[in-house]
């Protein structure tokens, strides 16, 4: 890492200067607009914490969701303010727009180690705009909110994957330096991929293989097990001609997987049975079947226990675990047995001294809404595309312009 830090930045001169951080406060909501895992709230506490008890004045960058066509109620960062305020134990303004007049008075009214945050970055679709030019009177502006003589905290690991206006070009224009979380996330990701201790099991779950193609294809060369579950077996089981009911198929990756199973078939685990159901609902009646006898009019909403039995005894000896994305739908109690499995296999195996990383946003929030104890995983990554990226061997924007 060659980036400066937040310590570095407390070394220079912070009180009274204005600060942009970026952060990642993109928390899922309910239909009530309740904040449902407020890991990444609660993740962005210290970088903001630090900055503000050394009398910084605190102007804080994030999205929610993805709006399309500007400002709307519905992805208003406004819970989230309440919610952080609450964690600071201290008030976070809001303003009304992103870099309109209401956000260059507060930010001008800013006392010192006071926070402001402003509303959703994506409303202004600037943000992530492929037009460098259009991302970059964005970043100026966003720039003029802290002055002359501001600086750049980037700390939305989850974001650092994306060229945009708020987490690339302002890092341009201002000094710049990693906040704590950005740090530690980034240290931990190299720790999984350059000094990986074997036995290295991978686990993968979530609806789409498509999303996580790249993944496989760079973990299945490097990790001594890759373990899959989830909406994702389905295309894998289909791809071994075993026929999968009404459960979530991408017909269009059949081909792929079974290259993948052809190429890396001793290191691919796929369940053995599957818990099905007539419908996709919180009371559907679950069923258990093995994976090669799924009826044609179920679907597959988990894995079964044998399966949870079988990846167990994979994970059991594993000096190294990375997991991104649950085995079922485990926000439907009945569906959960199975991410809860395997993540207690995951406690169990750190427990014996397995470094264990849980990347990716629905993974982590199964690991709180599951009530399984947070301190049982080495690391929880606020990133679930940025993590996945990283191990693909990408190259994070975020992180590249950092080292500039
Ligand atoms: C995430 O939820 O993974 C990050 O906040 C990034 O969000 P995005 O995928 O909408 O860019």
């Amino acid at each position: 890492m060659a980036f400066k830090s937040l310590d570095d930045l407390l070394a220079e001169r912070v009180s009274g200067r204005g600060v942009l951080v970026r952060s990642d406060l993109n928390v899922p909501l309910d239909d009530d607009r309740a904040i449902t895992d407020l890991g990444r709230v609660i993740a962005s506490v210290p970088t903001l914490q630090a900055l503000s008890g050394a009398g910084a004045r605190v102007v804080v960058a994030a999205h929610l969701g993805r709006p399309k066509n500007g400002p709307a109620p519905e992805f208003s960062l406004a819970p989230v303010a309440r919610a952080l305020g609450e964690q600071l134990g201290r008030p976070v303004q809001l303003a009304g727009d992103v870099v309109g007049s209401d956000a260059l008075t507060r930010a001008e009214g800013l006392s010192d180690g006071g926070i402001l945050l402003l509303e959703n970055i994506r409303f202004d679709p600037r943000e992530t705009s492929k037009d460098d030019a259009e991302r970059l009177a964005l970043a100026t502006q966003l720039v003029e909110l802290v002055g002359g003589d501001g600086a750049f905290v980037s700390d939305g690991f989850g974001v650092v994957h994306r060229k945009q206006a708020s987490v690339y070009d302002v890092a341009q224009l201002l000094p710049h330096y990693a906040g704590n979380l950005v740090a530690a996330e980034i240290r931990v990701l190299e720790q999984l991929t350059s000094s990986t201790e074997q036995p290295y099991a991978v686990v993968l779950g979530g609806s789409k293989v498509s999303d996580k193609l790249a993944v496989i294809e760079n973990l299945a060369t490097t990790a001594d097990r890759l373990v899959i579950g989830g909406g994702m077996c389905f295309t894998f089981l289909a791809a071994q001609g075993v026929p999968v009911g009404s459960s979530l198929l991408e017909n269009g990756m059949i081909d792929t997987c079974r290259r993948l199973l052809d190429t890396y078939g001793d290191v691919i685990a796929l369940p053995v049975d599957i818990v099905v159901a007539e419908r996709f609902a919180a009371d559907a009646e679950p069923q258990t079947v093995p994976a090669n006898r799924i009826p044609d009019t179920r679907m597959g909403l988990d894995i079964g226990p044998a399966s949870v039995q079988q990846f167990t005894a994979l994970l059991s000896n594993a000096r190294t675990i990375f997991w991104n994305g649950p085995m079922g739908v485990f926000e439907f109690p009945a569906f959960a047995a199975g991410t809860k499995g395997v993540a207690e296999a995951i406690i169990a195996a750190t427990g014996n001294g397995a470094f264990s990383v849980v990347g990716g946003g629905d993974s982590a929030a199964a690991v709180r809404q599951l009530g399984l104890p947070e301190n049982g995983f080495s690391h929880i990554s606020t990133g679930g595309g940025a993590s996945l990226e990283y191990l693909e061997g990408k190259t994070l924007p975020g992180i590249e312009v950092l080292n500039g």
